[in-house]
């Protein structure tokens, strides 16, 4: 891939600027990726809007002519296209920004003041855009930071004034695209414990669709803050217009989806204002979330990898690094385990071949032991009739046994059954006049508390600085916030704001001190995952509901906006399929193991160890290749999914059946993706269990023509439900 050089980028500051000094009229800014644009003008009134999203043009002179080339109904604001909608002055819909100013005032406008492009590196571009309100000394700074490569935008803003007074804000959103098409159709995503990520598409009609969550913490458990618009035809997986979009943000976000009177879209995405209007001082600058998109005119399939090589490269803690996997222990003890138990899963993990023993909940508490759910969160001290060695005595014994330790915490939480709820009762989130409402039993700590912070902070840097060999966080979340009340907080309205704040603060420290451990971000499952928090963490739990057909379904919506590598899949005992399905289906991402190993039969255990030496030889292809859906589960009774390295040589391809009706299978073969048509491919079946003989003949080659036009049948049936076959080039 060739970058633009420097002097493409000097070009484009000197095209600024002449633009700005010949044209002082209009103004047009262009923020181009590889094969995108998205056009902002500022008209002679310095209303600043957006023009153009979309392909990009092969002359930038030719963005000048696309508002002619409409012909839409009389726009009775002057700014339907606002690239930032104030409200109080000409604005009719909805607004991206409200405001009460210092005198009471309830009007915003918002000029284009000056604009400027910086270069970060061959990639990336930072470009701000300064508006200001004619009346009121109150601006806003628009950011776009561009990756080119990946064609992917990040945006915010941020917000100042000084004015003789405070300013209160109702509305603060981090952005406000414009888009134009004959249609739009959202993807969006729902769900509870068990059931994330639940697509829905419809075709938005005329008003407002909000997406948007007020759960405090565990933001995404009801909806998840990712979503698509196809715009024109609901794009499929290889063709058709389709933006995904995010709010990288772990509190209450709301996402805005407006078709107006002239049937553009407008997508106003921020924190959510729910009970939360904020107060600004003078001179205080509010810098909103990031909110993230990528434009792709090629489907679905081509908007996730873009958004996975973003990730890996920019957002994910460690994204191209390395990541280990482990046995974990919740499902196989739950709360009770003791040392011998646990001296034995120890061996099991070395016995299995992971890297890891993960020791979940249940190792802390004295006074209200941590026996169940009921009671001990919060007092983070070792059970002493569980583990009376403590926790160095199991990092010893791992060390032991060759594999590394890794440990459970959920430092946000506390139970009202617990020495430090005694001892805090001022730290814990509630309204004092009201009863206590619960969520599994627990209640959430005041972050907006810096004596808090420290608090949560200490849980982590205790463990650490007792167990410098810890090699694993798993971070968990159970609980949402109701009765949302610090005691002391000033302004109750910056609750939800000042926690995540305050969430963040603490991250920040633990990333300063321990940089790249690995740490998992869980909450009682998915509910929890976004790109500002897997700025801290090395992954993601998807979901407690580890039955593989679920979690095919469950994966594959999630793969769209996370990289596999982020995915925390392990194998457990839900549902009803074999081991062979359950491991094979966990190695789509991260794998781990939540089994009791001593519990497998011979084969069983023969087959796990097999599969885990298969996947260690192709876990850099799923976690840092290419990922290309081939057939959907939802569309078929065969769900196929292709990893393969960025020289298109190597690659891995998983296939289920998932539709156990009679005559089910892979009747036809499917298309694969990905490949280079002028290379020769051989193809293998892998992950065998023992004993038994595969139907695909490895000897033969193909043309990676052949196999993107004609296809390959991975001969799934009722008897061979999972089919995991390794694609390789003849050398
Ligand atoms: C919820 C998590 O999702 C589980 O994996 C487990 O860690 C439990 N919490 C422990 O309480």
């Amino acid at each position: 891939m060739k970058l633009p050089s420097s002097k493409f980028f000097l070009f484009l500051l000197i095209y600024f600027s002449a633009n700005d000094i010949l044209k002082a009229q209009n103004v047009i800014i262009p923020v181009e990726t590889k094969h995108n644009a998205m056009v902002l003008l500022a008209n002679p009134n310095k209303d600043l809007g957006t023009i153009y999203m979309g392909r990009k043009l092969a002359d930038r002179i030719d963005y000048e002519q696309i508002s002619s080339a409409f012909k839409q109904t009389v726009d009775y604001t002057g700014i339907l296209n606002a690239a930032y909608t104030p409200s109080g002055s000409r604005n009719l819909l909805e607004p991206a920004i409200t405001v009460t100013h210092a005198d009471g005032n309830n009007s915003l406008d918002l000029k284009y003041v000056s604009h400027e492009v910086k270069r970060i590196d061959d990639n990336v571009s930072l470009l701000s855009i300064y508006l200001k309100d004619p009346v009121y000394s109150f601006n806003v700074t628009l950011f776009y930071k561009s990756y080119y490569k990946e064609d992917v935008i990040e945006q915010w803003s941020a917000i100042k004034h000084n004015e003789k007074g405070n300013v209160v804000m109702h509305k603060y959103a981090s952005a406000n695209l414009h888009l134009s098409g004959s249609a739009y159709y959202l993807n969006q995503y729902y769900g509870d414990w068990a059931k994330e990520m639940q697509a829905e598409e419809s075709k938005l009609t005329h008003g407002i669709k909000t997406l948007d969550s007020k759960l405090g913490t565990r933001a995404n458990l009801f909806q998840p803050p990712v979503f698509m618009v196809s715009i024109d035809k609901p794009a499929t997986e290889d063709d058709g217009t389709i933006l995904f979009g995010a709010l990288e943000y772990s509190g209450n976000f709301r996402t805005d989806l407006e078709v107006d009177y002239q049937d553009n879209l407008k997508i106003i995405s921020g924190i959510n204002n729910h009970a939360s209007p904020y107060t600004l001082k003078p001179n205080e600058e509010f810098v909103t979330p990031v909110f993230l998109y990528t434009l792709s005119t090629q489907g679905k399939g081509k908007a996730s990898r873009s958004l996975h090589d973003w990730a890996r490269k920019y957002k994910l803690l460690d994204g191209t690094g390395n990541r280990l996997t482990l046995l974990n222990n919740w499902e196989a003890t739950y709360f009770d385990f003791n040392e011998q138990k646990l001296a034995g899963l120890l061996k099991d993990t070395k016995k299995l071949g992971v890297d890891l023993f993960l020791l979940d909940d249940g190792w802390f508490a004295n006074k209200y032991p941590r026996n169940g759910d009921v009671a001990g969160l919060g007092d983070w001290q070792e059970n002493k009739q569980k583990l009376p060695n403590g926790i160095s005595s199991l990092v010893k014994e791992a060390q032991n046994n060759e594999v590394k330790f890794g440990i459970w915490i959920e430092p946000e939480m506390v139970n009202p059954k617990s020495e430090l709820y005694e001892k805090h009762p001022d730290w814990v989130i509630k309204q004092p006049k009201r009863e206590e409402h619960y969520f599994r039993n627990q209640l959430v700590l005041d972050l907006t508390n810096s004596e808090v912070q420290d608090f949560v902070y200490d849980v982590v840097d205790k463990l650490f600085i007792k167990n410098p060999e810890l090699a694993y966080i798993k971070w968990d979340c159970n609980a949402v916030i109701y009765n949302a009340h610090s005691v002391t907080l000033k302004n109750q309205s910056h609750f939800y704001i000042e926690y995540v704040r305050g969430l963040y603060k603490v991250l920040e420290r633990i990333r300063s001190k321990y940089p790249k451990v690995p740490m998992m971000l869980c909450s009682g499952g998915g509910g929890r995952v976004d790109y500002a928090a897997l700025q801290y963490f090395t992954e993601f739990w998807p979901s407690d509901n580890t039955d593989p057909l679920e979690r095919i379904f469950m994966q594959w919506e999630y793969s769209y906006f996370y990289p596999a590598i982020s995915s925390s899949n392990h194998v457990t005992d839900w549902g009803k399929q074999p081991i062979k399905f359950r491991t094979d289906v966990a190695m789509m991402g991260k794998l781990g193991f939540d089994i009791v190993v001593d519990h497998l039969k011979e084969n069983d255990l023969r087959y796990c160890q097999d599969a885990i030496k298969n996947y260690n030889s192709l876990k850099s292809i799923i976690w840092k290749g290419d990922q290309y859906r081939l057939s959907h589960p939802k569309e078929s009774s065969v769900a196929s999914m292709l990893y393969i390295n960025e020289e298109k040589t190597s690659g891995v391809i998983f296939n289920y059946l998932v539709n156990n009706r009679y005559g089910m299978g892979s009747n036809r073969p499917i298309k694969l993706k990905g490949l280079d048509a002028g290379k020769k491919y051989k193809i293998q079946e892998i992950n065998l269990y023992p004993e038994t003989k595969s139907s695909i003949n490895s000897d033969k080659t193909y043309t990676g023509d052949f196999l993107m036009k004609v296809g390959f049948n991975p001969d799934v049936n009722s008897g061979r439900t999972s089919v995991i076959l390794k694609i390789e080039t003849l050398n």
